[in-house]
């Protein structure tokens, strides 16, 4: 017999995710002997502990917040998305060599689709927050071939450096760059859009407020926040009108993505689904 393949994931912290739960649940749908691991390891000791997974002869891994950008670097090739970006959240071992993807616009773009019907071709939208989570996502939308994606930050600065990455991958695509203020020019960019991502980390701890004011919501805008737990956000912007939908399918179809770069195979949506809806404790 064959000993299971092993995956994992790499972060710090790691002990809250969920992932163990999908992925196992995907392994166990298709009946693959594959284990699912949380790795646990510190920004200083990265390296090391990639040494160790190739060594221990790990087929693949995910990774977290905050080795995204770290493992960039330590990969032997990158996608376009993942280059571009500079964030590697999968990792596949072949050969002795490493690859690395970026599964978080993937799995955006598709909790998109589901949520909202609206394809990522020829869509205009705003991200709110420019941080690790929106970078990733945000060039995988313009290399996807998005006409309009507007940055608002709370930092001015991190938006506009995003915007000009973005310029220079897609020629094509609309960028501006808005601080969160109440404007009329930021409320009409907010009108305009097919669908706003919330990309903040506001929302995350119970008594956050909301992450974006009201006031610039028009009822019936599509919002859509990256956390995959209920926020202010969400319960708000759905009081006023707003079409909502949380985290939580990004973070199954990223997920999926990942599946599929490892094992080949398409991967099982709805085991994957009430995997991820388990272990959240719904
Ligand atoms: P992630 O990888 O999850 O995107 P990150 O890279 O630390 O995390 O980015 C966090 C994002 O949340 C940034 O856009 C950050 O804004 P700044 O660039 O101004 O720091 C935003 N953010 C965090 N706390 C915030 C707050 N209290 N109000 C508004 N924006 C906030």
């Amino acid at each position: 017999m064959t000993a299971p393949l092993r995956f994992g994931l790499l972060g710090w912290p790691v002990k809250h995710s969920v992932s163990p739960q999908m992925q196992g649940a995907g392994f166990a749908a298709l009946g693959l002997a594959a284990t699912y691991e949380l790795l646990p390891v510190e920004p200083e000791h990265v390296a090391a502990k990639v040494a160790e997974l190739k060594a221990a002869g790990f087929a693949g891994w995910n990774i977290t917040v905050p080795h995204k950008g770290a493992m960039r670097r330590l990969v032997d090739t990158a996608e376009p998305a993942a280059a571009a970006a500079d964030s590697v959240n999968t990792v596949v071992h072949r050969d002795g060599r490493l690859h690395g993807y970026s599964t978080d616009g993937y799995g955006l773009e598709m909790a998109t689709r589901e949520a909202f019907g609206c394809p990522v071709r020829g869509g205009r939208f705003v991200f709110w927050g420019t941080g690790g989570a929106a970078r990733a996502t945000a060039v995988h939308f313009v290399l996807e071939g998005a006409r309009e994606v507007v940055l608002v930050n709370r930092t001015l600065d991190k938006a506009v450096e995003l915007a000009a990455l973005l310029q220079r991958l897609g020629r094509t695509c609309q960028v501006a760059t808005y601080a969160p203020e109440p404007t009329p020019a930021l409320a009409a960019a907010l009108r305009a859009a097919d669908v706003i991502y919330q990309c903040t980390s506001v929302g995350l701890k119970p008594d956050d407020p909301c992450a974006i004011p009201l006031a610039l919501l028009q009822p019936g805008a599509r919002v859509m926040d990256m956390i995959y737990h209920p926020t202010r956000l969400l319960a708000e912007a759905k009081a006023h009108g707003c079409l909502v939908a949380d985290g939580q399918d990004m973070l199954l179809y990223q997920g999926a993505r990942s599946f599929h770069i490892w094992t080949g195979q398409e991967a099982p949506i709805p085991a994957m689904r009430q995997g991820l809806r388990q272990a959240l404790g719904h």
